[in-house]
């Protein structure tokens, strides 16, 4: 088994949740329930399950301190201790990311975004990942509404470029909410500039890897959401519930 000591893991659980009003009005998105555990449990659980055991979550809004209060410091997941970091507003995936660079501290990181479910364990992608010398890993899965995320357009076994949101998407292959990257991704993501959306954005940081031909990917065998529409927060709740009767 590949050694997991140095690896770092973090949850990004910043952000407003606005598309979700009124849910979010007076709770964070990444506590609301999928079928019987809040939402930021399946992230925290998933890295967990591949082995890491030194996580910060980044959090942020009005209900930050709920977290402390939800996950303690994390022993009821294994964890002897858990990290937190705050994000003010929501300037961007890779701008809550940054937040999380005295904690990751030269090692290599493994990102998860705090409203990614997915039904299957990333353990074997993340040992793929510490056998690369250098550069960033992502997974991907084909969906039918490539639009809503950041899409890879594949050729050959090779990512050739990756847009975020395409009005015309180049393939059906969104890149997931899980990335994995070495030390250099707080270099990189100082040299961002805000998209049209006003974010710091986690293509930008991926094609910047994807730019010098080290950027890999695998595609995810299990099933994957997010959960940041009412539609697809009820469909997360589905899966989980699904796996969750499997799995007894
Ligand atoms: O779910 C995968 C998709 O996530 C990727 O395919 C896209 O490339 C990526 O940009 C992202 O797309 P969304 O626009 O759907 O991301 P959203 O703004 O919903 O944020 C997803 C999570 O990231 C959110 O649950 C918490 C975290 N986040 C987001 C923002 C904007 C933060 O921690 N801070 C932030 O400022």
């Amino acid at each position: 088994m590949a050694d997991m000591s140095g690896l770092k893991g973090v949850i990004l659980a910043g952000g407003l949740g606005k598309r979700l009003e009124p849910l979010t009005r007076i709770t964070n998105k990444h506590l609301l329930p999928i079928y019987n555990k809040p939402m930021v449990y399946y992230p925290l659980e998933t890295l967990v399950e591949a082995g890491i055991k030194d996580i910060m979550i980044v959090t942020g809004g009005n209900n930050a301190g709920d977290f402390l209060r939800l996950i303690g410091n994390g022993q009821e997941f294994g964890l002897r201790h858990i990290n937190y970091t705050y994000q003010r507003g929501e300037g961007g995936i890779a701008e809550a990311l940054r937040l999380a660079e005295h904690f990751v501290d030269g090692s290599k990181v493994v990102v998860i975004l705090g409203d990614n479910l997915i039904g299957c364990s990333i353990k074997k992608y993340v040992e793929k990942f510490l056998k690369q010398e250098k550069g960033a890993r992502v997974l991907l899965k084909e969906v039918k509404d490539p639009e809503r995320f950041g899409v890879a357009e594949i050729k050959d076994g090779k990512i050739l470029s990756i847009e975020e949101k395409p009005k015309k998407p180049k393939s059906k292959y969104a890149v997931t909410g899980i990335y994995m990257y070495d030390y250099r991704v707080f270099d990189i993501a100082k040299t961002l500039k805000p998209s049209e959306r006003g974010e710091l954005e986690i293509t930008d940081v991926n094609n910047f890897y994807l730019k010098r031909g080290e950027l890999y990917y695998d595609t995810l065998s299990g099933w994957w959401t997010d959960c940041g529409l009412p539609e697809t927060l009820y469909r997360a709740a589905t899966l989980a519930r699904r796996k969750a009767l499997n799995d007894k």
